[in-house]
């Protein structure tokens, strides 16, 4: 019999349909960090036109985007169909355009944007370097991309075997990625925590939110050893308010070479 292995898109894909209906009830970090998106790299500059919300998920940023006095449209751009249904529900006549679409080929005409926003999405692409030149490609020259991208050391408890196949990169791969395409206008690395009672309750969370490791085996987290281990995991990295689900985040706002000579 001849079996396919699933890619990692495939995977990310399916792990987020999954996810997809009770996302925004667990989404408390990603939400705090939309808001900070919003307000310390997209609050001191003009955000209008057409803007990408990348890795959309169910649509809190490119809903926030809209809301700006002078933006036109947000194109919603996601791998998973379920995560832009919700992120469409109740949306009729709104200026959100839904793409079902891989960040690292994007569907989209080069120098056509006004701007790129993108929060807790682009680590599951895996290639900083490819998802950086893709945004740089799809922007006008030095129009701007705000990005919130969740880094090494994010996660803290995980197994050792887990935290290696996680999908987060160094923020310096980052780093490096964004120098090599773009200027670098402003950056932080802010933190942000979840406390849950128990190792348990830490897992549905993680399951709610469609976090997966890169190189599971092919028991994932149900076999009963690795579950096992995960949850001793979480319990040496106990803390007095719970087990934390905890997010290294860089945010930064990049600016496209002011001439199109300089990208693809
Ligand atoms: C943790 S959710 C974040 C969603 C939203 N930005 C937020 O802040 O709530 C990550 C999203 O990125 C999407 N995603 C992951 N890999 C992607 C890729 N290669 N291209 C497009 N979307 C991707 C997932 O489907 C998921 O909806």
């Amino acid at each position: 019999m001849l079996t396919m292995a699933m890619t990692w898109q495939a995977r990310v894909q399916r792990r987020f349909d999954r996810a997809a209906s009770r996302y925004d009830a667990w989404a408390g970090a990603q939400q705090s960090c939309v808001d900070e998106l919003l307000a310390w790299l997209a609050g001191d500059i003009r955000c209008a036109g057409c803007w990408l919300d990348l890795g959309a998920g169910t649509g809190q940023l490119g809903r926030r985007l809209l809301s700006l006095p002078d933006m036109e449209t947000v194109l919603a751009l996601d791998l998973s169909p379920g995560m832009l249904g919700m992120a469409m529900h109740g949306n009729a006549g709104a200026a959100i355009l839904p793409v079902c679409a891989d960040a690292l080929a994007l569907p989209l005409a080069s120098h056509a944007l006004d701007g790129v926003a993108s929060s807790f999405a682009l680590h599951w692409t895996c290639d900083p370097p490819r998802a950086l030149n893709e945004i740089v490609r799809v922007l006008k020259p030095a129009a701007p991309a705000c990005l919130a991208i969740p880094v090494l050391g994010s996660l803290p408890g995980r197994p050792a075997d887990t935290t290696q196949g996680s999908a987060l990169q160094p923020l310096a791969d980052w780093r490096d990625a964004a120098m090599a395409c773009a200027v670098i206008e402003k950056e932080r690395v802010v933190t942000y925590a979840d406390h849950y009672p128990q190792p348990d309750d830490w897992l549905d969370a993680v399951r709610a939110m469609g976090i997966t490791a890169r190189h599971a085996g092919p028991e994932g987290l149900g076999g009963r050893q690795r579950l096992a281990e995960l949850r001793d995991g979480l319990e040496a990295v106990r803390e007095p308010a719970g087990i934390p689900l905890r997010y290294t985040v860089w945010q930064v706002r990049l600016r496209a070479p002011a001439s199109t000579n300089q990208t693809g």
